[in-house]
């Protein structure tokens, strides 16, 4: 098998294992942590995951596939994940939509050319009395407009210029 956890992330999952009564219970964080460890859970990486908690493949593939916080592929160094649920979507999402999908020449599923900016349409992420709200990486924004947006795209084009991405 190509994939495999690094001594440490190895070490760690054997730890996670003893909190639990089964290791098939270890499924999402056993995700979480190859997640962290190779930055998206590819198919490759699901069947060593699959293998790793003894489960079908094909289950955890379902898993994966049902919660968007897993990538199946690799994300822009800035994954942009937009709330595109009632309260966002009444305040002003479809603007935002439309802001990134123009501006950064993405679609909902794609990653911009430059490799910096992946986007993604989500589901409520909890902050409806703020919306419309957006999580970039780990960071929420909230309370959006298309002109705030705006100034935080610049701020972080302007944050990875010089870097590999020439942005
Ligand atoms: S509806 Fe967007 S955060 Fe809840």
């Amino acid at each position: 098998m190509a994939v495999q956890f690094s001594e440490a992330a190895l070490k760690e999952y054997e730890e996670i294992v003893t909190r639990y009564p089964d290791k098939k219970a270890t499924l999402l964080p056993a995700l979480w942590l190859a997640q962290r460890e190779f930055g998206y859970v590819s198919d490759e990486v699901l069947e060593y995951i699959a293998q790793l908690v003894g489960m079908p493949a094909v289950k955890v593939y379902e898993v994966a596939e049902f919660y968007t916080m897993f990538h199946k592929k690799k994300p822009g160094k800035y994954h942009l994940q937009l709330c595109q649920t009632i309260s966002c979507y009444l305040r002003g999402a479809e603007d935002l939509r439309s802001y990134i999908q123009e501006t950064l020449q993405v679609l909902p599923g794609e990653t911009s050319a430059d490799g910096l900016f992946s986007f993604q349409l989500v589901e409520c992420l909890g902050s409806c009395h703020t919306a419309p709200v957006i999580k970039i990486n780990d960071e929420y924004y909230d309370s959006l407009t298309v002109e705030k947006l705006d100034a935080i795209i610049r701020h972080l084009k302007k944050n990875s210029s010089g870097e590999d991405h020439g942005v």
